[in-house]
């Protein structure tokens, strides 16, 4: 594996993503355990843009319960349907939430948290895991974050 990411500061996100990309393939191609990998992910993804909450919750039978992260402690245990994260196990697919507030549901782990976005992961067509990112700057995921944080995701579906 890498031993260390080698990111070039101050690109515009795609660039950064797109050097990240390669990287975090390596980070994970030779470890089978899902948990290291999730782990590495997150680290990675936070030492890469240092968004203020970045995690998994992972699908144990009726409920997703938090997995790897990096940041604040936050709520363990979702429901399906709700928050963010319930809906995007509901549905199926990428939601990008640029004002948490006008989010109806929302489950709120931090005050800080402004904005986000959270990618499904699928196994034999269900929602087996979600990755899930709050900013404390509002707006601030776009069709980029979807595209790039979509490849991750495929990264870590072949692990699954
Ligand atoms: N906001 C999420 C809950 C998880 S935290 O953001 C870490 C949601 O509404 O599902």
């Amino acid at each position: 594996m890498v031993e260390d990411l080698n990111i070039t500061p101050g690109l515009i996100r795609k660039k950064t993503y797109e050097e990240l990309l390669p990287q975090m393939q390596a980070l994970i191609a030779d470890e089978t355990d899902l948990i290291a990998n999730l782990a590495n992910v997150a680290a990675a993804l936070k030492e890469t843009f240092g968004f203020f909450w970045i995690g998994f919750y992972l699908k144990k039978e009726r409920e997703l319960v938090l997995g790897p992260f990096q940041g604040p402690v936050a709520c363990t245990r979702i429901q399906k349907g709700k928050g963010v994260c319930g809906t995007v196990w509901q549905e199926k697919h990428t939601l990008i939430v640029p004002d948490v507030e006008k989010f109806p549901g929302h489950i709120a782990c931090s005050s800080l948290s402004k904005s986000e976005i959270v990618v499904p992961g699928m196994k034999n067509g269900e929602v087996a895991l979600v990755l899930d990112i709050d900013s404390e700057k509002l707006n601030d995921f776009d069709e980029t974050d979807k595209v790039y944080l979509e490849k991750i995701m495929k990264l870590i579906e072949q692990k699954l």
